[in-house]
């Protein structure tokens, strides 16, 4: 049985290296290979990496791929995309070059504002309260100002500030909330540090009240953190073509297939087992580009999911519409992005990924994903209420499934062409692969698996 360890962080890589593989791995040294195949072979490129988190051992890998022919707004991008799942750079790619043909995606930044709170206890009165804050709001702006010095030279800086009575809810709880512009910084670090400074302004507006009592000077500061859910922070994107055009290569009447996609979306936002997958599809295409640009993925996760509940119900995050001929597909998602600080200079291929993007502003990054995100929910919806998902992904997958069979390239690629025309499982490609080695059946599959 492994035993716990004190002071593990202090320890050298190598050393953390050998204890770990020495303590859970039956082969230490096997394990051990393993993760030194993985380090750069670049030593300065592989610290950096080393540095971005605590205890790192080696890196890990996803594939890094491209979806070209993405018109947005008139300007034509390939977008960059980290992601293991296999049909996602393709089913973009298709929705793209399909949209490219009608138009592409139109796009509308409807905001760019983010919230923070300090979340407090006051035991006194609440009138009293609201009058300092009244009569010293200016202070919390001036007492912040090294702070913010630099993001107001960018345009940006604190909007506003509110106190927020919230007793009803949990006794002497309020909230000083606070409205943020973070430019082209996703400003997590600003808006916590302008926070703290809140909080610290708040306990010496209080202490320094003489008319009140020593009781009602005293506030608990709970906690200062900037909110992920960005309900201000949103940005649209919309395709829209005649009817007439939305030509299937399944053959379906456009007509028909308008109708069954607009079905598609009104089922995810009343049901929300299927918004819960309809929306699961949309991050698909969201977090990969999220990722490949260095952004925090799990706060644009929590955002959108949040959004999504806003009236009280998980629904759909994407809209269809179908007037006077025309079909209309549009998302809203709030996206609290940066593509200044954090690791977007740090990371060669997050800065890889924004050169890729010509040096986009973070508004035109919230546009580029929010397209993203449509484009993917289109690929899915296109198939579902046509062919059915697995065709198309179990293609994709197909290769997945030939290189843990350890077939050879020659293999792959017979295997490969007889599924052009045939339907992919894996219990298919396993049978396939046995008449191509000529073994008769899938029992004797162990034996010769490693041949
Ligand atoms: C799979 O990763 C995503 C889909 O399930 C999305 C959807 O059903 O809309 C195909």
């Amino acid at each position: 049985m492994a035993k716990p360890i004190k002071g593990f962080s202090k320890l050298s890589k190598e050393e953390k290296i050998e204890w770990l593989t020495q303590q859970y791995f039956r082969s230490p040294e096997e394990a051990q290979a393993l993760l030194r195949s993985y380090w750069h072979r670049d030593e300065a490129r592989q610290k950096l990496h080393d540095e971005f988190i605590e205890n790192t051992l080696s890196n890990y890998f996803l594939p890094f791929g491209i979806a070209p022919n993405f018109l947005i707004d008139g300007e034509l991008y390939a977008i960059p995309m980290a992601i293991e799942e296999s049909s996602v750079v393709a089913a973009a790619a298709k929705s793209a070059q399909f949209w490219l043909e009608r138009g592409g995606f139109q796009t509308t930044v409807i905001d760019t504002v983010k919230i923070g709170h300090v979340h407090f206890i006051y035991r006194g009165e609440g009138e009293a309260l609201r009058a300092l804050f009244r009569e010293q709001k200016a202070r919390f702006f001036r007492e912040s100002e090294t702070i913010t010095a630099n993001m107001q030279a960018r345009g940006g800086g604190i909007i506003d500030l509110a106190l927020v009575d919230k007793k009803g809810e949990i006794p002497g709880y309020y909230q000083l909330e606070a409205r943020f512009e973070t430019c082209d910084s996703m400003g997590a670090n600003f808006i916590n540090s302008c926070l703290e400074q809140f909080a610290h302004t708040l306990k010496s507006i209080l202490a320094e009240a003489d008319h009140l009592d020593a009781e009602a000077r005293e506030v608990e500061i709970v906690m200062c953190i900037l909110s992920n859910y960005t309900p201000e922070c949103l940005v649209r994107s919309e395709v829209r073509c005649p009817i007439k055009n939305l030509d299937q290569e399944s053959g379906m009447r456009p007509e028909d297939f308008a109708q069954r996609f607009a079905r598609a979306v009104q089922i995810a936002e009343i049901e929300p087992y299927r918004a819960t997958t309809h929306n699961k599809g949309i991050m698909n295409g969201v977090d990969a580009v999220v990722i490949a640009t260095g952004n925090d993925f799990r706060a644009v996760e929590s955002a959108c999911h949040t959004y999504a509940s806003r009236s009280g119900q998980y629904r759909s995050l994407t809209h269809c519409a179908i007037e006077d001929g025309e079909f209309r597909f549009w998302i809203e998602l709030p996206l609290a992005l940066g593509t200044v600080g954090g690791l977007t200079r740090l990371h060669p291929l997050v800065k890889f990924s924004l050169d890729l993007l010509q040096g986009p502003s973070a508004r035109n990054l919230m546009r580029i994903v929010a397209s993203s995100g449509l484009a993917q929910n289109f690929a899915a919806l296109r198939a579902l209420v046509t062919t059915g998902i697995q065709q198309g992904h179990m293609k994709m997958h197909l290769l997945n499934i030939l290189n843990q069979l350890e077939a050879t390239d020659a293999e792959k690629n017979a295997v490969v062409d007889h599924f052009r025309h045939n339907v992919v499982s894996h219990a298919a490609a396993v049978r396939k692969l046995c008449e191509l080695r000529g073994i008769s059946t899938p029992d004797q599959w162990e034996s010769t698996a490693k041949k």
